[in-house]
């Protein structure tokens, strides 16, 4: 069975586009892969980050995954700053790799004009996600656009390594996530959902009541017909909220359209708001029962000490293969 890994760093709340874009697939791959998810709270480091803030975060974090839908028994879940060896791993890849290759990441060069201080951490940030991909043999990569770049670099790495060294790494592949759908800001439905971006009432956030959510679909911007017709163009905001309907209900556009054949927009948000509320409560009352009990606890040992065993073996294979053994 194929291995697929991605790591979400815990900078930022989850908001619904979050969870139908990206969560909702790794949901889906799961049943298909031998799947590994993993808090990538060390790359979270790399630009300042809040250390009390942070160390909420990252509960909150596994805790909504869970609640998502992401099986612990079928996905090995774990947080990344508890398996010592991989910056280990990271710092004898950050021997194969040259300084040009990782100055020239798109990322690094856009971060690093952001901040004249920037980290030496946000340069070898690539290097790190290396060692995230390669302890574990990872062949698929599911990750967005702006990170395909992170892992050609990886692929790049690993192959010099094996060349170098003798045969250590599977060579791994960025699944670049066909999302399919881009769930749009309510307010304004050309933009994407997103909490940095977006008007606060055009993005609907994983821990919004049941009012608050019903208020910002009942205001979502949409246009004059009257008429639930699936068209991006000309109805970007009622297409969305038919987006929305389809990816949370598993019902097809059609199905949406004639059950709305003669009545109005109105109608229309309350039944989509209902869909909403009905799935986040479900969600977050899931999450209430997780975010205090011991289940994260004992989730995260089980991840954490397979994971670590599997980098323990390639740590030491590697060490073995450089000549650094007693
Ligand atoms: P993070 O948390 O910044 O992003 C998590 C995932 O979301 C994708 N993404 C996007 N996709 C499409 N459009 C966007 N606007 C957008 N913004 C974010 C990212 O591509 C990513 O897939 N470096 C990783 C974390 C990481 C990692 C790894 C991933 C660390 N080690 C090893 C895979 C394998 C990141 O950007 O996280």
């Amino acid at each position: 069975m194929k291995k697929i890994l991605t790591g979400l760093k815990p900078t930022g709340e989850v908001t619904l586009g979050n969870y139908i874009g990206a969560i909702n697939q790794i949901v889906k791959l799961q049943d298909e892969y031998e799947t590994y998810l993993f808090v990538a709270d060390l790359h979270a480091l790399t630009v300042y980050q809040d250390p009390k803030e942070l160390h909420e975060r990252i509960k909150r974090f596994i805790a909504l995954y869970i609640a998502c839908g992401i099986n612990p028994d079928k996905c090995l879940i774990y947080l990344q700053s508890e398996n010592p060896y991989i910056p280990a791993i990271s710092f004898l890849l950050e021997c194969t790799t040259y300084y040009g290759e990782a100055s020239r990441m798109i990322q690094f060069k856009e971060k690093s004009k952001e901040n004249k201080n920037f980290s030496v951490g946000l340069l070898t940030y690539p290097i790190l996600m290396a060692a995230d991909i390669l302890y574990c043999d990872a062949n698929l990569v599911p990750v967005g656009i702006d990170q395909k770049q992170h892992v050609e670099l990886a692929r790049d790495v690993a192959m010099r390594f094996n060349n170098k060294y003798g045969e250590t790494f599977v060579l791994p592949e960025a699944l670049i996530a066909d999302f399919g759908v881009k769930i749009k800001d309510l307010k304004n439905p050309t933009k994407k959902m997103s909490k940095s971006e977006g008007n606060k009432d055009g993005v609907i956030s994983m821990f919004d009541t049941a009012d608050e959510i019903k208020r910002k679909i009942m205001h979502a911007t949409t246009d004059s017909e009257n008429v639930v017709k699936f068209d991006e163009e000309n109805k970007p905001g009622i297409s969305n909220l038919m987006n929305i309907v389809v990816n949370l209900e598993g019902i097809s556009i059609d199905d949406i359209t004639n059950k709305f054949i003669g009545k109005g927009y109105k109608e229309f948000k309350e039944y989509v708001a209902d869909i909403v509320i009905k799935h986040l409560t479900a969600i977050q009352d899931r999450y209430n029962e997780l975010i205090n009990s011991k289940e994260i606890d004992n989730i995260l040992d089980k991840g954490i000490k397979i994971s670590k065993q599997l980098a323990k073996d390639k740590y030491l294979d590697m060490c073995q293969k450089m000549g650094i053994v007693r």
